[in-house]
């Protein structure tokens, strides 16, 4: 019953974006370089590089940073040392500083650990949260509820991702349907914000709207946040896209970094310094110090043996170092 209520509320508080259409003012980035930057890197980066990395993506004006997962060390090694790390970052204020947990068992180590706001991660696709949970859908949203029941308790704010929103690497195009029911349960759970993420970057602003045009019929706008990886180079044209329907809060990796070990061939997240550059552009207030940003972007380069995936830093540090805005 007072489920019901709560959806029947959420429901006649959404505005119809698809006659409506009007970009924010003022975007939140989510910056996911420490968690889904890195997850995917072979080679382990010491713990002191993940705590400098964060706590100079904490000095460039971000709200929310995603600092690592506690999921299991045999799955992915590279956040084996999660605990570490989420100690040693300095946490200022006016900063979450988010962390993903599957279960229960990921919940209670994070609390452990400080931990303030967490993610559970769900899918639309059976096979890619198989691969990636190992259970199905069903079983992982069975499993979230145990974490949102410790979280309630424990005054911990939940955020919920769903995965393969518009394509799946097992299983190819999604529903939009799919998605839908996803994110349905996930706000009826008490999630604060949903994050809609094109796992594999095969979206288009033509299915990724399709998509959010579906998924706005039961979630108001305010409630939800884009995650698009850039394998196709849609991520900008699609956050874009997502703007106009009223989306204000992106997730960005730092240089583009990432990847998820479950969906192969799957790069990394729109760069944090396009989006931003994008964002300004727009006259759509970041509160981000780009120039501090593309300085963090060579910082992790530099440690990871790489060339930066965003093109701003690039263009930025070659050619018109003063573009910063
Ligand atoms: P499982 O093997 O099914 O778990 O893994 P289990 O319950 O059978 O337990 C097996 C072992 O794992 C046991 O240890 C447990 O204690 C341990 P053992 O007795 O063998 O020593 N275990 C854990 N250890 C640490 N932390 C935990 C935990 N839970 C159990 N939380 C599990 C299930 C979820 C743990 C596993 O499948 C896993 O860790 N998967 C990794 C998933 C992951 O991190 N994927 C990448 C992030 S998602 C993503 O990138 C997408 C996103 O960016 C959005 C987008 O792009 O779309 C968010
Ligand atoms: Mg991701």
């Amino acid at each position: 019953m007072f489920q019901m209520l709560r959806r029947l509320i959420r429901v006649c508080s959404i505005r119809d974006y698809t006659t409506n259409m009007a970009q924010p003012t003022s975007v939140r980035i989510v910056e996911v370089g420490p968690r889904d930057g890195l997850q995917n890197e072979p080679t382990l980066l010491p713990a002191e590089t993940k705590i400098e990395l964060v706590n100079a993506l904490s000095e460039t004006g971000l709200r929310s940073i995603e600092v690592t997962s506690f999921v299991s060390s045999k799955w992915v090694p590279q956040m084996g040392d999660n605990a570490e790390v989420f100690k040693g970052i300095n946490k200022l204020p006016g900063i979450s500083y988010s962390v993903l947990t599957p279960n229960l068992k990921g919940f209670q180590a994070a609390l452990k650990a400080g931990a303030e706001e967490v993610a559970v991660f769900g899918a639309a696709s059976e096979s890619f949260t198989k691969k990636n949970v190992n259970c199905s859908i069903a079983e992982s949203l069975s499993r979230f509820q145990d974490v949102m029941d410790a979280a309630k308790e424990a005054n911990v704010r939940v955020r919920g991702y769903v995965s393969t929103v518009v394509g799946c690497p097992y299983e190819g195009k999604i529903k939009p349907s799919a998605v839908v029911r996803v994110v349905d349960k996930l706000l009826e759970m008490g999630c604060y914000e949903i994050s809609l993420g094109d796992t594999i970057g095969v979206g288009t602003p033509g299915n990724f709207s399709e998509m959010l045009r579906e998924v706005t019929k039961i979630a108001p706008i305010s409630m939800l946040a884009v995650h698009c990886h850039d394998t196709y180079g849609q991520a900008l044209p699609n956050i874009l896209a997502s703007l106009d329907f009223g989306v204000a809060v992106i997730d960005a990796s730092v240089s583009g970094l990432g990847g998820c070990p479950y969906a192969r061939g799957a790069s990394g997240n729109a760069a944090t310094e396009d989006v931003v550059y994008m964002l300004h552009g727009l006259g759509i207030d970041t509160g981000i110090d780009l120039g501090k940003l593309v300085n963090v972007g060579k910082f992790i380069c530099e440690k990871l043996g790489r060339q930066s995936e965003s093109k701003v830093n690039r263009a930025m540090r070659k050619t018109n170092p003063c573009a910063a805005g």
